[in-house]
């Protein structure tokens, strides 16, 4: 017996019963219900045109989030509501301040983006509550947004144009009561096209599912996985969605620690560990793909999944996190720089998953940086990633972590290096030997977003940047760092 799959959309509760689980929101919109204001750019999360906001109960409160369509799985609907470009018209048959925005700004010329931009600022839109946007707000909301021929100054223009209009209100009141009838309080399975989607609602019900069905796949927010299928064309048979679990989403902390659930998404993460590491992780967690991607995605699915180019694992490796695996025998905690054993290969045995990520908060005497090389400020994947933490007496280097992404098949510290520095003074000298120490570290790969030699000259160089911004000397602010390196590019040039 199938639970069927129930969401809101145009103000009417949908039933899903016959839909593969794999299916995408885009398609299911498309294809299915034949709503077609939405669009398909790219099908991996990367232009856009696919946005849609989804709204869900988070403790009793609505919460209402921009996700690219194309990745997201209709069976992940469960629960929700979702809203198209197609629900921006006003009763009354006029265009939403958005919309009425963009024209008057003359922000579309084909319009195949616009749909993605009207949903992308309309989750602005609800969030800034008719404050107006700061350009960084504007641009954050934007970020992962692709327009090929209008260009994105009118884009912008109606961004701030929009909260000039007289404001439409949402009516957060009617979508609590629509959701709270749609809530279960156990788990659904839903079964559909020779697969089984189970959407357990406990950390209990997950462990039991988890042990019952070892081979079943965990999805979290499908930021990866949606790829396997949109991209790859993998089936990937039983799914575990980790989305409903409550308890997954939580973040606490207690005396030294943060302990962000593995369920929690990328930007609610981020936002925690950031409020400890202002300097050190916003420039990261900005750059971590785009909002709607950040809105979807988890801290536990970047760990979990494990990619040699994710940015989370570089820093969280050199502040000592650690992570909590819970399987039929309880919970275990691990080093997380233990998790990776080589290639796609993880130290999580049958039946396990990651229940939390668990980061230690600042330490007295200590230097941390963290550093994303990409080809573009925003939405785009790393081609090297550098953390350093250094424990300082003084001048003298007591501890050295460092670890990269994009030098080694799994994230990976640099043991070496690390031996070469404890103990000694953070000079130039010792830089200089470090960098060279860091080639008996790591042999890096060349692929199509970076050479093995530009990888290692990167790595070295990045190291050379953490001693500007951490030498006792006259430190220099990362601002005086980039106008050195481009000085240094341009007379080297
Ligand atoms: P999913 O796709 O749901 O799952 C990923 C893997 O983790 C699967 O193997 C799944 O089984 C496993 N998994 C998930 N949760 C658990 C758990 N609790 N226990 C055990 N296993 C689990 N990554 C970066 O690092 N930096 C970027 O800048 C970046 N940019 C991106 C841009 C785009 C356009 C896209 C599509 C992806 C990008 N990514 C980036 C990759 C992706 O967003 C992250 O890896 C994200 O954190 C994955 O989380 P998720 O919840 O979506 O995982
Ligand atoms: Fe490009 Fe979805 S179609 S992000
Ligand atoms: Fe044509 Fe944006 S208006 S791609």
């Amino acid at each position: 017996m199938s639970d069927p799959i129930r969401f809101y959309y145009q103000g009417k509760v949908r039933e899903l019963n016959n839909v593969a689980p794999t299916r995408t929101v885009l398609q299911h919109l498309r294809e299915d219900l034949h709503c077609t204001g939405t669009k398909e750019g790219c099908a991996e999360g990367d232009c856009g045109a696919c946005t849609v906001v989804i709204g869900s109960l988070e403790n009793g409160e609505v919460s209402l989030k921009a996700v690219n369509s194309c990745i997201q799985f209709a069976a992940t609907l469960d629960g929700k509501a979702l809203f198209s470009v197609e629900d921006m018209q006003q009763p009354d048959g006029t265009l939403h301040p958005v919309q009425q925005a963009l024209v008057e700004c003359h922000g579309s010329q084909c319009g195949f983006c616009t749909p993605g931009f009207v949903m992308s600022l309309w989750g602005m839109y609800l969030k800034q509550e008719g404050k107006q946007p700061t350009r960084c707000q504007v641009d954050d909301a934007l970020s992962g947004n692709l327009c090929r021929c209008t260009g994105y100054r009118p884009i912008i223009d109606a961004a701030y144009r929009m909260g000039e209009l007289p404001r439409v209100e949402f009516d957060r009141a009617a979508l609590t009561e629509q959701l709270t009838a749609l809530k279960r309080d156990t788990m659904a399975v839903y079964s559909a096209a020779g697969a089984t989607f189970y959407a357990p609602r406990t950390l209990d019900e997950l462990a039991q599912v988890r042990a019952a069905q070892p081979k079943a796949l965990l999805l979290a927010g499908s930021t990866d996985i949606g790829l396997w299928v949109t991209k790859q064309l993998r089936d990937v048979g039983d799914i575990i969605y980790l989305g409903h679990v409550d308890a997954l989403k939580a973040i606490t902390e207690s005396a030294g620690m943060i302990e962000v659930g593995a369920g929690a998404t990328l930007e609610d993460a981020y936002a925690a560990i950031c409020k400890h590491y202002p300097e050190q992780l916003t420039e990261m967690a900005q750059r971590f793909a785009s909002l709607p991607i950040r809105n979807a995605g988890t801290l536990g699915g970047n760990v979990a999944n494990g990619s040699p180019i994710g940015d989370s694992m570089p820093w969280l490796i050199v502040l000592g996190a650690e992570l909590m695996l819970r399987g039929p025998d309880g919970v275990r905690a691990m080093p997380l720089e233990d998790f990776y054993l080589g290639y796609q290969q993880k130290d999580l045995k049958a039946g396990e998953f990651v229940q939390a990520v668990r980061v230690p908060t600042p330490k007295a005497g200590v230097q941390f940086r963290t550093y994303k090389l990409a080809k573009r400020f925003d939405q785009d994947i790393s081609a090297v990633c550098a953390a350093f933490a250094f424990r300082m007496d003084g001048d003298i280097i007591s501890d050295a972590r460092i670890a990269f992404g994009g030098m080694a098949a799994t994230p990976k510290r640099a043991a070496q290096t690390e031996a070469l520095l404890a103990g000694r003074a953070w000079s130039e000298d010792t830089l200089k030997q470090a960098m060279a120490m860091l080639a008996q570290d790591y042999a890096p790969l060349s692929d199509m977003r970076a050479s093995s030699a530009y990888r290692m000259k990167a790595a070295q160089n990045l190291l050379r940047r953490f001693w500007f911004e951490t030498r006792s000397e006259q430190p220099l602010s990362a601002g005086a760092v980039n106008a050195f390196a481009m000085r240094a590019e341009g007379e080297a040039a």
